[in-house]
């Protein structure tokens, strides 16, 4: 079963965090970071892992980047709940960072988080080409930054105080940065490892990460917290720019059937090797949390 490929590929995951953060001194800030990596899907972890086998590369070497991915997506919710961005308490079910310790140790542990990022990334154990090393890391700057993650984050806070309800098109671009360039460097991963054409990944991950985002915001509306593990209806009071604000429940649930669609027919050259990532994009949109 899927749930089952997912959930061994996130204790693999949480088994390689405890090595590395537990070699870290037992400073807050370390404790904050080991706190902010429990837990969670690790589906962009996952999508590494994956991809990875579909190019013959070995998991031994490919936990590293799927780490490192989690190491950012983890700080990219750090600072996603603080006060200054979305002020949420709860995450993962659990207290966020800046409650359980302070706002100074959750800037902090996710900036650490985010240089362990491109440490894990480009340790030697990721691949004996230092040129694949390096594409990696300078892919994952691309993904995080100005262009990618960061951009959306800032899309996404501009949104609330818009004068004008954002377009589709708008919406679209805002969440290709905020959750989709994360997800495609996590779906490429392998390709690069291997030094193999990226463009049907690519394709995937695109189609992917809208209707992830799409999901995300539907359950905000429709799931409660203790299934989400995250405070719910805090979108629409916020004024945020989501699919379902502009298109209603209905038609984004929609459109986000119609991603997953596109995103596995991507796949066709792959065969019944891309199963499973065929599998994790009906993942996506049926999840309950
Ligand atoms: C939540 O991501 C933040 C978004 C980009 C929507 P996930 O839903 O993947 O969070 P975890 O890692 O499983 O907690
Ligand atoms: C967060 O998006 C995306 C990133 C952290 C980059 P959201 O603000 O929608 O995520 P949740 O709902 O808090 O998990
Ligand atoms: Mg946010
Ligand atoms: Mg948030
Ligand atoms: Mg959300």
């Amino acid at each position: 079963m899927f749930a089952d490929r997912l959930g061994d590929a996130a204790q693999t995951i949480q088994h390689h965090f405890d090595l590395i953060l537990g070699a870290l001194d037992a400073l807050p800030v370390v404790e904050a970071m080991a706190h902010a990596t429990h837990g969670g899907k690790r589906l962009r972890g996952f999508l590494v892992l994956e991809s990875a086998r579909l190019h013959g590369i070995d998991a031994s070497r490919a936990i590293w980047p799927a780490t490192g991915i989690e190491a950012l997506h983890a700080y990219s919710l750090v600072h996603d709940d603080l006060p200054c961005m979305d002020d949420d308490d709860l995450r993962r079910g659990q207290p966020t960072v800046h409650k359980k310790w302070d706002e100074a140790t959750a800037v902090l542990a996710g900036d650490a988080l985010q240089t362990l990022a491109f440490e894990l990334v480009s340790r030697e154990e990721t691949s004996p080409n230092a040129a694949v090393r390096a594409e990696l890391a300078l892919r994952l700057a691309r993904a995080s930054g100005a262009q990618g993650m960061v951009l959306g984050q800032a899309l996404d806070i501009a949104a609330e105080t818009a004068q004008t309800p954002l377009t589709l098109q708008e919406i679209t671009a805002l969440q290709q940065g905020k959750t989709g360039a994360l997800i495609e460097w996590s779906a490429t991963a392998g390709a690069c490892m291997a030094q193999a054409d990226t463009t049907a990944l690519q394709a995937y991950a695109r189609a992917l990460g809208l209707a992830f985002q799409i999901a995300d915001d539907v359950l905000d509306v429709t799931g409660d917290t203790i299934t989400v593990g995250k405070a719910v209806g805090k979108d629409a009071d916020a004024g945020k720019a989501t699919f379902v604000s502009l298109l209603g429940l209905e038609a984004a649930r929609k459109r986000a059937s119609e991603l997953v669609e596109t995103a596995c027919d991507s796949l066709a050259g792959y065969g019944k090797d891309a199963d499973t990532l065929k599998e994790a994009a009906r993942f996506v949109v049926t999840r309950a949390h």
